[in-house]
C-alpha cells in the first residue's frame, strides 16, 4: 500500500490523465462550460484555392481534436455552433454537404464518444434536418445519455432569437394552462424553458476567424461569458489554442458588475 498522502496521488493522477491542473490551473479558475463559434471554414478553403466544402471537411478534424481535448481536460460542457438558423441562406449543395458531414460525424465518432464518456445533446430546431441525419443524431444521444463525462452540446439549426421565441411561447402556454402564475415569471422561468434548460451558462466564448460578433448564438446564456477571439480559421484551431484560451480566461478578472477583490 502507498505511504503517500492521498492528495499527492490525486495530483499525479491529474497530470497523467491531462486534466486542467496539468495546464497549471486550478479548477476554480478554469471555465466549466466553453461555447465555440467555429467560423472561417470557407475562408480557409478559399485561401488555398479549394472549394468551400473542403474547409468544412477539414473543420470536422478540428471538431474531433477539440472535443477529445476538452473531454480529456474534464470540462463540464462544450457547446459547438454547427449550423445557425441563418445558415439556410447558403447554397443547397453546401447545406447538403454540411448535413452529410454531420451524419458521418455521428456515426464515426460514436465509439470515441462512448470511450471518453461524453454525453451528446443538441440545441436548435429540428425542422429542415433530413430524417436520416436526425436518426443518427438521436442514436448517439440515446447511447451516450448515461455516460458520466463532459456534455457535448451541438447547436444545429440553432438561433438564439428562435430559442427565446420558443421559450416565451412556453411561458404563455404554461400561464394559460394555470401551471405558472404571471407574477412568477422571472429569470428562472425563462432559463428553464430555453433549449439549454439545466445546462450551466458558458463561462468562455471562443470565436475563430476574427469576426467581432455573436451571430445569434446563446444570447441569453452568454450575458457574462468572457469572449476570446482568434484570427485563426477553424480548420487551423488546435489543442494549443484551446489551452491558450483557457489560460487567458483564468487571468481575467470577472466582476459580474461588482468590484474586483483589490478594491
Ligand atoms: C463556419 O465556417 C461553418 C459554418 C457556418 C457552418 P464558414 O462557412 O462560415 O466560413 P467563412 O466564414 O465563410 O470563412
Ligand atoms: C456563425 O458563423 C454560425 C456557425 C459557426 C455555425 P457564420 O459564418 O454563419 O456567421 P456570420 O454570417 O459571419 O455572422
Ligand atoms: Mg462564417
Amino acid at each position: 500500500m502507498s505511504t503517500k498522502p492521498d492528495h499527492d496521488d490525486d495530483a499525479a493522477q491529474d497530470k497523467a490523465d491531462g486534466s486542467l491542473e496539468s495546464l497549471g490551473l486550478t479548477r476554480e479558475r478554469a471555465p466549466r462550460h466553453i461555447a465555440v463559434i467555429m467560423d472561417g471554414n470557407g475562408r480557409w478553403a478559399q485561401r488555398r484555392d479549394l472549394p468551400r466544402i473542403e474547409g468544412h471537411r477539414r473543420g470536422v478534424a478540428s471538431v474531433r481534436r477539440t472535443v477529445e481535448e476538452a473531454a480529456r481536460l474534464k470540462l463540464e460542457q462544450l457547446t459547438l455552433y454547427c449550423l445557425s438558423s441563418e445558415n439556410w441562406k447558403r447554397p443547397q449543395h453546401e447545406l447538403d454537404f454540411l448535413m452529410h458531414l454531420l451524419q458521418q460525424y455521428m456515426i464515426e465518432e460514436r465509439q470515441t464518444i462512448m470511450e471518453q464518456g461524453v454525453v451528446v445533446e443538441t440545441i436548435g430546431r429540428r425542422d429542415g434536418i433530413p430524417q436520416e441525419v436526425q436518426t443518427e443524431i438521436d442514436k448517439t444521444i440515446q447511447m451516450s445519455a448515461d455516460n458520466g463525462g463532459m456534455t457535448l452540446c451541438l447547436a444545429i439549426n440553432y438561433g438564439a432569437r428562435d430559442e427565446l421565441v420558443d421559450a416565451v411561447r412556453r411561458v404563455v402556454r404554461d400561464v394559460q394552462a394555470g401551471k405558472l402564475s404571471s407574477y412568477a415569471v422571472d429569470e428562472d422561468a425563462i432559463s428553464s424553458r430555453l433549449y439549454t434548460a439545466g445546462m450551466p451558462d458558458p463561462d468562455l466564448l471562443i470565436r475563430t476567424a476574427g469576426e467581432m460578433r455573436i451571430s445569434n448564438y446563446l444570447l441569453w446564456q452568454i450575458s457574462y461569458a468572457e469572449l476570446w477571439i482568434t484570427q485563426k480559421c477553424w480548420p487551423d484551431f488546435e489543442e494549443s489554442d484551446l489551452h491558450q484560451a483557457i489560460r487567458d480566461f483564468a487571468d481575467r478578472d470577472r466582476r459580474f458588475g461588482g468590484l474586483s477583490e483589490d478594491f
